[in-house]
Parts: structure tokens; sequence; C-alpha cells
């Protein structure tokens, strides 16, 4: 009986603050314009996500410095190579870069242990990718 008429109590709530918002659409839309900023902000940051995803991903093999000593490096030939190798860094384009990690090493004639991230569809996050790499030699 008591939960009954707990629920009922809600339901009437609910059907109350509903009709409330409607009647205060107008205002709230007002000032929609600042909320809707809000999540195009808060999904715009690459950067942050591409951090996240090296520590999740690529440490196992490339190591937390990218220094190709991950600890699922050992058993890789060729081994992922350092990072912090400014000759290489030099050696290889961002578009490589990006393609590489994207495609996976096998598509630009290296190494099929480097696996493709078919799954990040947001180009912004593979070039935040690519820019955790290059920072390594920095
Ligand atoms: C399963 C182990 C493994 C994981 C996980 C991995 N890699 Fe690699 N990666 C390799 C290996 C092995 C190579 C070396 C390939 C070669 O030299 O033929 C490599 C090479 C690379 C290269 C250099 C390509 C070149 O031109 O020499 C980049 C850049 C790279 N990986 C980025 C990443 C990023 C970013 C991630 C995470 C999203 C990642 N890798 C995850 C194993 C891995």
């Amino acid at each position: 009986m008591r939960t009954r008429f707990a629920v009922t109590l809600m339901l009437l709530a609910a059907g109350c603050s509903k009709s409330g918002s409607q009647e205060q659409a107008p205002p709230m839309e007002s000032g929609g314009g600042a909320v809707a900023a809000a999540p195009a902000g808060a999904a715009g940051d690459p950067a942050a996500k591409a951090k996240e995803i090296f520590q999740q991903r690529c440490t196992p093999c490339h190591g937390p410095a990218g220094e190709g000593d991950g600890p699922a490096s050992a058993g890789l030939n060729p081994k992922p190579r350092k990072f912090s190798d400014a000759e290489w860094q030099k050696s290889v384009n961002d578009d490589h870069l990006v393609k590489v990690i994207r495609y996976g090493g096998a598509a630009v004639g290296k190494s099929a242990a480097m696996p493709g991230n078919p799954d990040l569809s947001d180009p912004a996050v593979i070039a935040a990718l690519k820019d955790v790499v290059r920072a390594f030699s920095k």
C-alpha cells in the first residue's frame, strides 16, 4: 500500500514538473545556445583522448615513453622502434604516421604485428595520436 502510494505521488510529481517545464520552455531555449555549445567543446578534446588511447592500446608494445619496451614487445620481431629517435622522426611524414596508426604496419610495408585501429573513426583522434608519437622526440 505504501509503495503504491509513493508511486502515485511520483507519477503526480512527474506530471506536474512536465507541464511546468513546458511552460518554461521559452526561457530554457534562450539559454540553449550556451548549453548546445558545451557538448561540442567536451567532445572536441582529441589530444586528451589520444593520450588515454596511447596508454591503453599502445604502451603494451611501445612502452610508456615510446621506447619500444612495453611488456608485449619481448616477442616481437622487428621490435617497435624508439619514438625518441630524431632521425627516424625526420624520415617519416605525418601522413605515414596517420596511415600506420589507422591501418596498421602491413598497410605501409611494415610488420603486421603493428595493429591497425579501424574503430578510431575520428580523424582528429588519429592525428592527435600521431602528435603523441611526435612528442616523444621533443
Ligand atoms: C601488438 C604490439 C603493438 C601495439 C599494440 C601497437 N604497436 Fe605500433 N608498432 C608495433 C611494431 C612491432 C612496430 C614496428 C613495425 C616495423 O618496424 O615493421 C610498430 C610501429 C609503429 C610505428 C612506426 C612505424 C614506422 O614507420 O616505423 C608507429 C608510429 C606506431 N607503431 C604507432 C602505434 C600507436 C599509436 C599505437 C596505439 C594506437 C600502436 N602503435 C600500437 C607494435 C605495436
